[in-house]
């Protein structure tokens, strides 16, 4: 089964991606978090995106849809997987249906989660992400449980990111309306769409999404 989480930023996709791939075996291909590892590694196209990101604006189509093509010619392309922050573009969203079709796969449902925007912004302005495994935890919602550790692998590094800031998140919530939030009504129109409310605790939208999957 091939999903979509589309939400805004700070929305949970990638808290409830990484779920799913732990307790339902799915692979979650998460744009962002391929295009932070190409800044990181100091690649030509990681050069080109930093300061798009940063500010918050939406790289081009044409990247995202050549990193997604390519995970689709590999191995990721044979499981069960979930989109995560692509497509967010109404050309990325017909690009993906041909690059599935070409593999003789579809996309069976688009989890849509819906959170206020007051909570957007005190949820990635809380953010902090373990620089080794890349768990995902936040100031007051999900700190670790020991100070200063990660739960999942132990280390004491963690980083946060250079677009969560206000003026950065501002930016990131217009694109979203913008150019993303008409993607609702394409995938309802599909009959593909599943609403979810997003501001319960992450254990309730985990559940919430499952039934909306039916897994
Ligand atoms: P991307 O990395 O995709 O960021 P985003 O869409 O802005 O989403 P976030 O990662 O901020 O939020 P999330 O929904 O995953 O929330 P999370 O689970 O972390 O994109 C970054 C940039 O890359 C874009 O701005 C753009 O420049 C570029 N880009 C990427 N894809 C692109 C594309 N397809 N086209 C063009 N450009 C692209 O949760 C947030 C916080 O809330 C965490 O601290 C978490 O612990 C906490 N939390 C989660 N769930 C709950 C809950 N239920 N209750 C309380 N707290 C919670
Ligand atoms: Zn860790």
């Amino acid at each position: 089964m091939n999903i979509i989480l589309l939400g805004p930023p700070g929305a949970g996709k990638g808290t409830q991606a990484r779920r799913l791939v732990e307790e339902k075996g799915f692979v979650q291909l998460s744009t962002g978090d391929m295009l932070r590892a190409a800044k990181t590694s100091g690649t030509e196209m990681g050069k080109k995106v930093a300061d798009v990101m940063a500010r918050g604006e939406l790289v081009t189509d044409d990247i995202v849809i050549g990193l997604i093509a390519e995970q689709l010619d590999g191995e990721a392309g044979k499981q069960g997987l979930i989109f995560d922050g692509f497509p967010r573009t109404l050309k990325q969203a017909d690009a993906l249906e041909a690059l599935l079709a070409e593999k003789g796969q579809t996309l069976e449902a688009v989890v849509e989660m819906q959170v206020d925007e007051d909570a957007l912004v005190d949820r990635i302005t809380g953010r902090f992400t373990c620089a080794k495994c890349g768990e995902v935890y936040h100031d007051t919602t999900k700190p670790t449980q020991k100070p200063g550790v990660c739960d999942v692998c132990g280390s004491t590094e963690f980083v946060r990111r250079a677009d969560d800031n206000a003026e950065s998140v501002r930016v990131r919530l217009s694109a979203y309306n913008r150019q993303t939030a008409p993607l609702i009504g394409y995938y309802y129109a599909k009959g593909k769409l599943r609403t979810v409310d997003g501001l319960g605790e992450i254990d309730q939208v985990a559940k919430d999404i499952e039934a909306g999957l039916g897994l």
